[in-house]
């Protein structure tokens, strides 16, 4: 799959991103994922009075990924309460890189990047010796 509607996730993230939870840090978080089969993915964050045990939006989105018949992610766009993309959090690269690989494709502030570029030397499962 070569032609992302870029666009397309951005308004998904930005409609999802409304519906976050967050009254702790009034930092909404929309997410939003095309899969390898075509599926729109998203997800938001959601906080916790246990501030610790907050959901990002990208929890939500990986979540939904599984919920709704698994597959690969092949590009995610993130917004935060401006309409502005956002740099996943450490966690968040390291689920996205599960989820999506060195391939998968994200937009941030400086443009569309492949994974490689936002999490480079990632461990994964291949340093676990359980790659096929
Ligand atoms: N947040 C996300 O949802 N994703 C990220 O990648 C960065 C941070 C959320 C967590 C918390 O609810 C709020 O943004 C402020 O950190």
């Amino acid at each position: 799959m070569t032609d992302v509607d870029w666009d397309r996730l951005h308004d998904a993230a930005v409609e999802v991103m409304r519906r976050a939870y967050a009254p702790y840090s009034h930092y909404p978080v929309g997410a939003a994922g095309l899969t390898d089969d075509g599926r729109l993915v998203v997800g938001c964050n959601v906080e916790n009075a246990a501030y610790g045990v907050g959901l990002c939006a990208e929890c939500g989105m990986v979540s939904s990924l599984h919920a709704t018949g698994g597959g690969r992610l092949v590009a995610v766009a993130c917004v935060d309460g401006s309409e502005e993309p956002v740099m996943p959090c450490g966690r968040c690269r390291q689920l996205l890189w599960e989820n999506g690989g060195p391939t998968m494709l994200l937009r941030t502030p400086r443009g569309v990047v492949p994974m490689t570029e936002v999490l480079p030397d990632a461990f994964d499962d291949g340093d676990l010796g359980a790659r096929s």
